[in-house]
């Protein structure tokens, strides 16, 4: 038994130190609604080139401007109008003032207004 003793205590510090790699926690599943471009302003480019249709919080509704508080579009829906303009005309085609990556921005801003999304 005294012999078995030094065996066991370095048995024992084996396991206690082995063994224990932490498994790196998987990473959040990205949101649409997170902004994907850090680097962009939309809050400044929803103040200059949205507010006056959609408001401040997106439910004013000018022109009819959708109500983006309860607008449950897709991202490429919203890439889209935001893009080409809406079909009646209303709202501006934004693809000569905004770059293709503040446009996507913004669609992604948008979704914010929507709690539920
Ligand atoms: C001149 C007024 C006007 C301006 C400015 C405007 N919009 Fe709109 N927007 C509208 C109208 C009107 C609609 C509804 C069009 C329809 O459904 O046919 C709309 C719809 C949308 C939708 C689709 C929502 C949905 O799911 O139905 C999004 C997203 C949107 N706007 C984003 C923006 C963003 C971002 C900006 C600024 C870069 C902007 N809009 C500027 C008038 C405007």
């Amino acid at each position: 038994m005294k012999r078995l003793f030094p065996l066991l205590l370095f048995a024992f510090i084996i396991l206690a130190c082995g063994g224990g790699e932490e498994t790196a926690s998987e990473a959040p599943a990205e949101s649409p609604a997170v902004a994907a471009a850090p680097d962009i302003d939309t809050d400044r480019i929803w103040k200059v080139r949205c507010i006056a249709c959609h408001g401040l919080n997106g439910d004013m509704g000018t022109n009819g401007a959708a109500n983006l508080q309860v607008a449950t579009s897709d991202l490429d829906y919203r890439i889209n109008i935001i893009t080409n303009g809406s079909e009646n005309g209303v709202m501006t085609a934004f693809k000569d003032i905004l770059t293709p990556e503040e446009i996507e921005a913004m669609a992604r801003h948008t979704m914010q207004f929507n709690e539920d999304l």
